[in-house]
């Protein structure tokens, strides 16, 4: 419970402007990309320092205060959401890029920098900072870290995990930990930087990184195919893996993700004259000396009768033209009605039985639920949701959705899948870590937890089960 000595001790050390209560204030403090639950903070509070976020914590520790770590709030896990009167607290303030290391190739950051200053920051000095989301806008680096975000480009750079090198997290007695001081290579005892990525704000909080860069991919060529079978797809990757080529992006998305986009997206115009059951789409550098490498490619996809047609974007206009019909599916399904939303994982090489499994699911799903798929195919990561009209009420869609998403779990434990690939747990899936988990890997984890929160003031209600 706060009361009117805690917001005294915040307004001193911060500042009044800093403090922030009013309803407006809470109610956008409190909530992420999410809509399932009502924030309900008592207070955000915006550091400027790692020395400000270890005085609150230390602080919060004392008074038994809970505190939600707070980025951008674009989660969909609903991790960054307080809904019981806990402290939120943002790094937005935090947002300086201070330092570029072109020759080891790294980037020192505040946890409030955006992924796209991250990115534009790189750009700069000629080096490329490579994960990427429809996101980048808003979503901080910390939020990526807590997140261990995946993104487009995962297939070729990997996720937030293979971009850390060093770590500052301020852990919820207060103590500051510097971890790994921006080392490649480091085999001292247990790395525990590793702990803190994808643990979600519940262990510690990021106050500062070192990233890694890369050289920039040379000149990157975007094709969409038109698909008509999903057995397709993998074959498709099979291709381009055989055939060496360097991929930056395998994504695929259904002709109703397709349809939804062109009906919300300004501006959307789909490539073809006909609809297709499915597309992919298709980001590969060029080959060394400026070789193309996507006409051959797509001439043998043709060839082995995988696709029905295709466009290569000829201009970098229409290269994020063809971007836009993945990048906006997000955005234009939460348009389009209410949404549940799945972030799983399987081996690629079990994704076509997965899906065959997954139509009478999908043909016993109540008539005015579309089962919507997209995905970091090239990954394994399908994004399946739940899009309802939203005529109906909320609280009653979501459990009807709920009943479907129950059977595609239990389907894909069969397969051993992941049951969030990218997103996390947050307070939406705690009920279904155990598809994903054996209890003794939860055991472990609650006790990790233990040590390092033992009053459970990190972010409480994430990730466990209640
Ligand atoms: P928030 O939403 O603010 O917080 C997320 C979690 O991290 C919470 O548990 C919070 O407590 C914790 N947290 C935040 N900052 C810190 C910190 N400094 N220290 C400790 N804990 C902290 N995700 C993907 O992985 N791949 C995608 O392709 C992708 N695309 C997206 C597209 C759209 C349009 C949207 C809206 C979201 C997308 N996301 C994607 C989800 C989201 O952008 C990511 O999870 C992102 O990493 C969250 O960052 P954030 O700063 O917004 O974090
Ligand atoms: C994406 O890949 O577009 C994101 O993970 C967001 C989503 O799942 O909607
Ligand atoms: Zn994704």
């Amino acid at each position: 419970m706060l009361h009117e000595s805690h917001l005294s001790f915040f307004r001193q050390l911060l500042g009044d402007a800093y403090v922030l209560t009013s309803p407006n204030d809470l109610e956008a403090y409190g909530r992420d990309w999410t809509r399932v639950h009502t924030p309900n903070p008592s207070v955000a509070v915006l550091p400027a320092s790692t020395a400000d976020v270890a005085a609150i914590v230390k602080y919060c520790n004392r008074e038994n205060l809970a505190i939600v770590p707070s980025g951008g709030r674009t989660g969909l896990a609903a991790g960054a959401v307080a809904t019981n009167g806990e402290v939120v607290l943002s790094l937005t303030r935090m947002s300086k890029i201070e330092s570029v290391d072109t020759i080891g190739m790294t980037m020192r950051v505040e946890a409030g920098v955006t992924t796209q200053q991250a990115q534009e920051a790189a750009k700069e000095v000629g080096l490329f900072f490579p994960l990427d989301l429809a996101a980048k806008g808003s979503c901080h680096i910390g939020g990526n870290i807590a997140t261990n975000a995946g993104g487009v480009k995962f297939i070729r750079f990997g996720g937030m995990r293979e971009q850390v090198l060093g770590l500052e997290v301020v852990l919820p007695d207060g103590e500051i930990l510097d971890l790994n001081s921006g080392l490649r290579k480091n085999n001292t005892g247990y790395d525990l930087r590793q702990l803190f990525i994808g643990s979600e704000g519940t262990l510690g909080i990021v106050t500062r990184a070192t990233i890694r860069l890369t050289a920039p991919p040379r000149n990157v060529q975007v094709s969409v195919m038109a698909v008509r079978e999903f057995a397709d797809i993998p074959k498709i990757l099979g291709v381009c893996n055989r055939a060496s080529v360097q991929l930056t992006a395998f994504e695929f998305f259904t002709r109703e993700a397709h349809e939804i986009v062109l009906q919300h997206a300004l501006g959307a115009r789909s490539p073809f004259a006909e609809m297709s059951p499915f597309y992919v789409l298709l980001e590969a550098e060029e080959g060394p000396n400026g070789a193309q490498v996507m006409e051959p490619l797509l001439e043998e996809i043709f060839g082995d009768e995988l696709i029905t047609d295709a466009v290569i974007a000829s201009s970098s206009a229409q290269a994020k033209e063809l971007w836009g019909l993945r990048e906006n599916i997000t955005e234009s399904i939460a348009k389009h009605g209410h949404v549940r939303k799945n972030d799983i994982s399987l081996a690629i090489n079990q994704l076509t039985d997965f899906i065959a499994d997954l139509e009478p699911i999908v043909h016993a799903a109540p008539k005015d639920m579309q089962l919507v798929i997209f995905g970091h195919l090239g990954d394994g990561n399908l994004h399946i949701n739940y899009v309802g009209p939203k005529t109906q009420d909320f609280a009653a869609f979501q459990t009807r959705a709920r009943v479907v998403e129950l059977q595609i779990f239990e389907l894909l434990g069969r397969y051993k899948g992941s049951i969030s690939a990218e997103h996390g747990i947050g307070l939406l899936k705690t009920k279904d870590l155990h598809f994903s988990r054996s209890p003794a890997e939860i055991e472990l984890m609650r006790k990790i937890k233990g040590l390092l929160d033992p009053k459970g003031l990190f972010n409480p209600g994430k990730i466990f089960p209640g």
